[in-house]
């Protein structure tokens, strides 16, 4: 069974992309998903919030970009989540947007990869930098749909015409198949009126592909990084999590029912 390829992505800086791609991994690996989180972002970010050093990971995603390595080898288990695994960044991913730029088939890298690997997760979650460039292009070429977390402040509708707008040339251009899996509202606080403006202008412009489920402003999860732990492990009756769990468990019914169904019985 092919996996559902989901990139998170929005090129602007400190929205919760990253928070969401670590909670939501984590989250579809313990409702019982096999999953690889791919961490496309040179900051690392992803790889270190879930416990591994990437200053110790010597070969990672970079390698798979350049073709000097597979998925399947390169990629590392996170420690005490069983079914979740990531494909870890490091800094050489710094040079591999410049290195590519002469390559052959650049924007399609990322998805050769995925179509060389021989494990079969069910969800393949990517990490997107905060920008428009030539790893975010090759993430969206791989995956199936595209996440966007939406931080819940002024201005947060801004520059997502220009996100849409990358997204529709990707589908006409590089990958036709490409959808809009949802638009993420995140560090939603419920007491402040911006964030209940914020949510409903999203909702007149992008109506039923704004989730129902809002990530809530919640220290929990700016604390759990740290830890080198999901949100699950670190806090697991917190808001966040419950919030993250939701959306894991909308996930698992759209593309992976019959692990639904499982949970039930
Ligand atoms: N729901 C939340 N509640 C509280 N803090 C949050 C929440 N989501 C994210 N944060 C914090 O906000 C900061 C930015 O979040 P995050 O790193 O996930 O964003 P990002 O979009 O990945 O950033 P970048 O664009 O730099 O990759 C982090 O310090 C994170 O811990
Ligand atoms: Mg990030």
């Amino acid at each position: 069974m092919k996996p559902q390829v989901i990139c998170i992505a929005n090129q602007k800086g400190g929205v919760g992309k990253t928070t969401t791609a670590v909670n939501l991994a984590a989250g579809l690996a313990l409702l019982g998903a096999e999953t690889l989180l791919i961490d496309l972002d040179p900051q690392a970010n992803a790889t270190s919030g879930l416990g591994l050093d990437p200053r110790a990971e010597r070969r990672g995603l970079y390698h798979a970009l350049i073709g000097m390595g597979d998925i399947d080898d390169l990629r590392r288990p996170v420690p005490d989540v069983p079914r979740l695994s990531v494909l870890p960044s490091n800094s050489d991913l710094f040079g591999a947007e410049v290195e590519l730029v002469d390559a052959i088939a650049r924007e399609f890298r990322l998805k050769e990869a995925l179509e060389r690997m021989t494990a079969r997760p069910r969800f393949v979650l990517i990490d997107c930098p905060p920008s428009l460039g030539l790893l975010t292009v090759n993430a969206l070429t791989a995956s199936d749909s595209v996440l966007v977390p939406l931080q819940c402040e002024y201005y947060a509708l801004e520059g997502l015409s220009q996100l849409m707008q990358t997204i529709q040339l990707i589908q006409r251009r590089l990958n036709p198949n490409l959808t809009l899996e949802a638009i993420l509202l995140t560090m939603f606080d419920q007491r402040n009126n911006l964030s209940h403006l914020v949510a409903a202008d999203a909702r007149q412009h992008f109506g039923d592909k704004v989730l129902d489920v809002e990530i809530p402003r919640n220290v929990r999860l700016s604390e759990s990084p740290s830890h080198g732990k999901s949100i699950h492990h670190y806090d697991r009756a917190s808001r966040g999590a419950h919030a993250y769990r939701r959306v894991a468990e909308l996930l698992i019914e759209r593309h992976a029912p019959d692990l639904a169904r499982s949970q039930v019985s």
